[in-house]
């Protein structure tokens, strides 16, 4: 057993229990949505005590030296003093404006209070002012005067479906921005390849504007799949930036429903790995984002046909884990 003292509280962790299983036991509110380490929605600050490894994955070096960790991670070896991030940290944001994309697919538009530093491609989570948290992906570039989110509308979800109909001027609290899967402008030359389902495509036409804003050169492939053709959204802007910019191709894909011009059929995984086999594979830099199982697969599969792993960027989107009953 292990101690947590938090917000002047000194709180019992038993072997094997997370920090934040401990504090929601005891009544406190901390904001969390996955609760496997990925979303880092549940970042607390560690001011005393040695925090495991597993509780820092993920987190920037910066972040990790300040001492942040992912509380949903940290099943700690020893007494802890931690905290919650402060008003920094925090950037309170206002909903400009709600509207449907195509298929289920809201695109959700937010004017922070003030500048949010972030990557396009980067993630924030979503705080309503009851304190549910799920994170979202940027699609907006940096300097953007609003934050673009495309959000898949669950009826039954319960920030999806408020969002759908949230009202303008509605408030929200943003923490981020979070995750490493954005455009890095180390060689302009390099090819870029980009695959995501659903709305996996917000974080990737963020790197796609994001590489073609900083003058990218390099031949870059966007490969968008949805089970059926009216789950692809965003069509004609991507179309346009193809057209504009010789270097860039989009594939559209959908598996089901009734064949439509510009949209394939076959599967994204056999796209992207046709598309990497015949990339120079000493540049080829690969993005992946979206549906956990269809990330996950991919990555595996394109380390296996010889890529290395520093090559491939992933963000997968994890839902929320229930909270469990205390
Ligand atoms: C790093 C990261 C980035 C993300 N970025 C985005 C993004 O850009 N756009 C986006 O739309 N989502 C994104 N997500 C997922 C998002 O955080 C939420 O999980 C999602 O919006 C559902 O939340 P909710 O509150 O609406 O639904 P919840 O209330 O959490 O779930 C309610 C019901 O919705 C259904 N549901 C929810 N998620 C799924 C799923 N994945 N598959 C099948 N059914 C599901 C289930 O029926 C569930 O019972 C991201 C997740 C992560 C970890
Ligand atoms: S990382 Fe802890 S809740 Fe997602």
């Amino acid at each position: 057993m292990s101690v947590v003292r938090y917000r002047g509280r000194e709180l019992e962790v038993a072997a094997g229990e997370t920090v934040l299983e401990a504090l929601e036991a005891a009544g406190e509110a901390v904001p969390s949505s996955c609760r496997a380490g990925t979303c880092q929605t549940c970042t607390l600050r560690c001011l005393e005590g040695e925090l495991p490894e597993a509780a820092q994955v993920g987190l920037s070096p910066a972040k990790r030296r300040l001492g942040y960790f992912l509380a949903c991670a940290c099943r700690p070896g020893g007494d802890l003093e931690v905290a919650p991030l402060d008003d920094a940290d925090a950037v309170p944001a206002t909903i400009t404006g709600v509207e449907r994309a195509g298929g289920d697919v809201l695109l959700v538009r937010l004017r922070p209070a003030r500048p949010l530093a972030h990557e396009a491609g980067q993630f924030v989570s979503l705080i309503r002012d009851d304190g549910l948290a799920r994170p979202y992906s940027l699609a907006s570039l940096p300097g953007d005067e609003e934050l673009v989110l495309h959000v898949r509308h669950y009826p039954d979800g319960q920030m999806s479906g408020w969002l759908a109909g949230a009202p303008i001027g509605a408030s929200l609290t943003l923490r981020g921005p979070s995750g490493e899967c954005f455009y890095i402008a180390d060689d302009p030359a390099r090819p870029l390849l980009l695959v995501g389902t659903g709305t996996g495509l917000a974080p990737l036409e963020g790197i796609l504007r994001a590489a073609l804003h900083q003058g990218h050169k390099g031949p870059i492939t966007l490969i968008h799949g949805a089970r059926t053709a009216e789950g692809l959204y965003r069509r004609e802007a991507l179309e346009a930036l193809a057209a504009a910019h010789p270097n860039v191709e989009v594939i559209f894909s959908a598996l089901a429903g009734d064949p439509e011009p510009g949209v394939v059929d076959t599967p994204i995984d056999r796209l992207a790995l046709a598309r990497a086999k015949a990339a120079d594979r000493s540049t080829l830099r690969v993005y992946l984002c979206g549906d956990p199982g269809q990330v996950g697969a991919l990555r595996r599969r394109l380390f296996i046909d010889g890529l290395a792993l520093r090559s491939i960027l992933a963000d997968a989107f994890l839902p929320a884990a229930p909270r469990p009953a205390v």
